[in-house]
């Protein structure tokens, strides 16, 4: 499967997740790949006349979004979001996630957490029995003592943590923080794992997304698939 073909079903995933805009929304916009396809298709929408607001997740997307004419909201705001669109890294049968795999991590659960509804958009290969594996878990770090918060996380997951690089640098995020990866081969209580993550000092977030998202939507060779979480 050639990176070409698996663009084509992310964009297939996210020209459904615009059907699910309302003219007058405010729209979480997601980070990465899938929802650049999804924020130059609400482009063309606002051009053709809807009314929308967007909450950027990245200065990536909130760049795309200003480029293709779509309104932003302050960042320092108390939104009303109606719907929130991003793509995911892993998506298990639960409906939980895996996200960061663009360091937008932090904003992505900010927004995904302030919106009435949350929507997930990926290709085939990123649906998994079961969280971890094949990705490592994102988590963000503050810089202070990160090396002691990565020994933390490690007797937690008992599995190797890694430093997040740039061009041999920490990779920085939007907020100025470190993002450590975790090889976990399985993760069976997402749940569980995160609130054990959380309560670390110095964790300021995790790339597990659990019982949040309400609507999977999944390009594949064979169409695209709508799933439904069942009601929480
Ligand atoms: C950004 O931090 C991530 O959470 C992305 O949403 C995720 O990595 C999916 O990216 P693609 O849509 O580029 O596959």
């Amino acid at each position: 499967m050639t990176s070409h073909n698996l663009d084509g079903f992310k964009k297939a995933a996210a020209l459904k997740a615009v059907e699910f805009v309302r003219d007058g929304m405010v729209v979480g916009l997601g980070t990465g790949s899938t929802a650049k396809h999804l924020v130059i298709a609400l482009g063309d929408h606002v051009r053709a006349g809807m009314k929308l607001r967007g909450v950027p997740t990245s200065q990536e997307t909130a760049t795309l979004a200003r480029e293709v004419g779509i309104p932003l909201l302050d960042s320092e705001n108390r939104w009303e979001i109606d719907v929130a669109i991003d793509g995911a890294d892993q998506v298990d049968p639960g409906f939980n996630l895996i996200k960061g795999g663009g360091g937008a991590l932090l904003k992505e659960k900010i927004v995904a957490a302030s919106a009435k509804q949350f929507i997930v958009m990926v290709d085939h290969t990123k649906q998994v029995p079961v969280l971890g594996g094949s990705f490592p878990l994102p988590i963000e770090v503050i810089p202070f003592g990160w090396g002691s918060t990565a020994r933390e996380i490690e007797r937690v997951t008992k599995s190797p943590v890694i430093l997040r690089t740039r061009q041999g640098a920490p990779f920085k995020t939007e907020a100025g923080h470190f993002i450590v990866d975790v090889q976990i081969n399985r993760i069976d209580q997402p749940a569980e794992l995160e609130t054990a993550l959380n309560s670390i000092p110095g964790v300021v977030g995790t790339g597990l997304f659990v019982g949040r998202t309400n609507i999977v939507i999944v390009g594949t060779p064979q169409g695209v698939q709508t799933l439904h979480a069942p009601q929480r």
